[in-house]
């Protein structure tokens, strides 16, 4: 595997769940790997999570690491071809991913989704611009339509904590009040038509996601009725796909509570919300998986490293 940049560079999902597992046990049993290698983090928006886990990771396998918040560290970066930066971008992501690449072996970026300009994000401009231009494999810390990190641990918690062969996973939308995108949502899906399971998507009517993505999933819009003897709900908020960007209306009916739970396990990709995406009852629950989903995006980066220096 040279880059990755979406759930489908997963060339076996349940081999590299079983890895990442394996890995969990024996964190450093691969500590030379990475001996006198760099992995270089560019953040072009925030993160707790997927900076410090990606770190780890890279650490377990010996790597030195550089970080870089980009969007307030580094020089505004023009990203069309044949443009006249006569305005205030001051480097060309031509230079820049060159660049990058001197100074380290894999690259991993971190880019949102602008929510204003959909035809844009779907191009992936940063993420496909430093993939295009770099020299060296890149991996994807959440893009503007994909965050396969957290898909990956998703994966993996799921497997840590199913008790069937074929669990009903249901991926239902929340309040919030901020537009979110569609990123963590989109992925989710894509691992979800990799797994064994009964999966279902709930949202209010509006908050239909790209349909490229949903095809083959079982959409319902009665929030209660796809709750029903659900075995995992997996809480997120986005904004329209359709009305690009926009928070519709608030529908705060939606936030999960401990009584629309029942038995299920409760997964967020975090940061959450209290109290407005999930009732504090939820969180503090021992039905809760959140904490061992953020413990897994380390062994998720950690087996996606891996296997880029065992072939690179
Ligand atoms: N889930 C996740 O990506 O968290 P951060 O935004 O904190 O990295």
């Amino acid at each position: 595997m040279k880059n990755y940049i979406s759930i489908n560079d997963i060339d076996h999902l349940p081999s590299w769940v079983k890895e990442a597992r394996t890995l969990k046990t024996n964190p450093t049993a691969y500590k030379t790997l990475g001996k006198e290698k760099t992995l270089c983090l560019l953040f072009f928006n925030n993160s707790l999570r997927t900076r410090l886990s990606t770190q780890k990771a890279a650490m377990n396998l010996g790597m030195e690491v550089m970080v870089m918040n980009f969007g307030s560290e580094g020089w505004q970066l023009e990203f069309e071809d044949g443009s006249v930066m006569d305005q205030g971008k001051s480097e060309h992501i031509k230079e820049a991913a060159q660049v990058v690449s001197q100074f380290c072996d894999v690259v991993a970026i971190r880019a949102f989704a602008s929510l204003t300009d959909k035809e844009k994000d779907e191009a992936e401009v940063v993420l496909n611009g430093f993939t295009k231009y770099a020299s060296v494999p890149v991996i994807n810390m959440e893009s503007s339509i994909g965050h396969p990190l957290q898909a990956l641990a998703d994966a993996i918690t799921l497997e840590e904590n199913r008790t069937k062969t074929e669990p009903k996973v249901v991926l239902s939308w929340a309040p919030h009040p901020k537009a979110l995108p569609h990123a963590v949502a989109n992925s989710f899906i894509e691992m979800m038509h990799l797994q064994e399971a009964e999966f279902v998507i709930t949202h209010p009517k509006g908050y239909e996601l790209n349909p490229e993505i949903t095809k083959n999933t079982k959409i319902e819009y009665d929030q209660e009725k796809a709750l029903q003897d659900a075995d995992f709900v997996y809480v997120k908020n986005w904004s329209s796909y359709t009305d690009y960007g926009k928070v519709l209306k608030q529908d705060v009916d939606w936030m999960m509570t401990k009584e629309k739970l029942g038995n299920a396990k409760f997964m967020h990709c975090l940061p959450v919300r209290r109290n407005v995406v999930v009732a504090d009852a939820v969180l503090d629950s021992e039905q809760s998986l959140v904490i061992e989903q953020a413990n897994n995006r380390t062994f998720a980066a950690q087996v996606v490293l891996k296997k880029i220096l065992e072939d690179n």
